[in-house]
């Protein structure tokens, strides 16, 4: 396999990124992407708001794109980004590798940043996992995040009924060990629709921002990442559920908890979820209010409408990323 350099393609890795946003009290908005119109979304979106990205690729997602051409609709984001104006900092980032060989082989074909995922593995076994990748990824000039505890939901074909958080006494060792340049933590946050299974009349229970203060006192300054962090947004349930669809009890991180994580160490907020729903919701009402129609551009094009001002509302009014750049 030829090596392609991140920079060749025109993408960042995410250390000035996070280095910025941990002085700014905001943070990088990290969106995933599996085909043409999320990522014509995500750096429309980006671009119009002024907002560094991280464009994230799950393994599922590589298998489903296909690794070489993602890496020419990586290289085409960034070509049209200059069309679109000024471009603002992008990185392409391998979201939950699960091995060294996939964590080398998104690196060698131009991703600028690789999360290792040892998290379910035993300590001592993530540490070494995540070492491994970081002894690659250095020289490369790629930035690697790695995780400690476990988000309930499903981990890259791991579920896990309940959350495992992150325990602080962990993390100074762990940075130390691997030489990681950011770290995800589980302080409550969950992948999916269904991020908590509430009784009627309880609310969602908040985010352990004790956890996270712990995690600060031992690790100062340094990049911390949220996953499961989509809102499920209710609007776009209601749509979905109004044009035939069934998503019940679907709830998920509240956004005034968000932007308080956002003013904290957490540099990277990762939203998969609610892209996904804007998409659903908005070709389900397409399908049922024009039950003739058959042209995808009919569909698709309304769904990457309505992403593109979800993203905006997101960089603008929950992780505080518009505006700096
Ligand atoms: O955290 C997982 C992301 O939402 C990616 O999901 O593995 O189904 O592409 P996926
Ligand atoms: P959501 O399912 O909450 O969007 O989380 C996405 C994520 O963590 C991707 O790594
Ligand atoms: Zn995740």
């Amino acid at each position: 396999m030829n090596e392609v350099s991140y920079k060749e393609l025109g993408f960042v890795n995410t250390k000035e990124m996070f280095k910025k946003a941990m002085a700014g009290g905001y943070a990088v908005p990290a969106y995933n992407f599996n085909n043409m119109e999320q990522i014509q979304a995500i750096i429309t979106a980006c671009v119009k708001s002024r907002s560094p990205v991280i464009l994230q690729v799950s393994k599922g997602a590589r298998d489903y794109a296909n690794a070489t051409l993602l890496r020419w609709m990586g290289r085409g984001a960034m070509e049209m980004m200059k069309e679109l104006g000024d471009p603002v900092p992008a990185a392409l980032h391998l979201d939950h590798g699960d091995s060294f060989e996939l964590c080398k082989s998104c690196i060698d074909n131009g991703f600028s940043s690789v999360m290792i995922d040892g998290s379910s593995l035993p300590y001592e076994k993530n540490a070494e996992v995540t070492k491994k990748v970081v002894d690659y990824a250095k020289p490369r000039g790629v930035t690697v995040e790695g995780e400690l505890g476990i988000l309930a939901g499903i981990e890259e074909h791991v579920s896990s009924e309940k959350s495992h958080y992150t325990n602080p006494e962990d993390v100074e060792d762990f940075v130390k060990k691997t030489g990681v340049d950011s770290l995800a933590i589980s302080i409550g946050t969950s992948h999916g629709a269904y991020k908590f299974k509430l009784k009627p009349g309880e609310t969602v229970p908040p985010l352990r921002f004790d956890i996270l203060e712990e995690v600060e006192k031992r690790i100062p300054g340094f990049p911390i990442v949220l996953h499961g962090a989509s809102s499920v947004l209710q609007g776009y349930i209601e749509m979905i559920n109004k044009y035939g669809g069934k998503m019940d009890n679907a709830v998920g991180i509240p956004a005034e908890q968000l932007r308080k994580a956002a003013k904290s160490a957490v540099c990277k907020i990762n939203i998969d979820s609610d892209g996904r729903l804007v998409m659903t919701a908005i070709i389900r009402k397409v399908f049922c209010e024009k039950p003739c129609e058959f042209d995808p551009r009919k569909y698709l094009g309304p769904a990457r409408e309505e992403l593109v001002k979800m993203y905006m509302d997101k960089n603008e009014n929950v992780l505080g990323s518009a505006g700096r750049y």
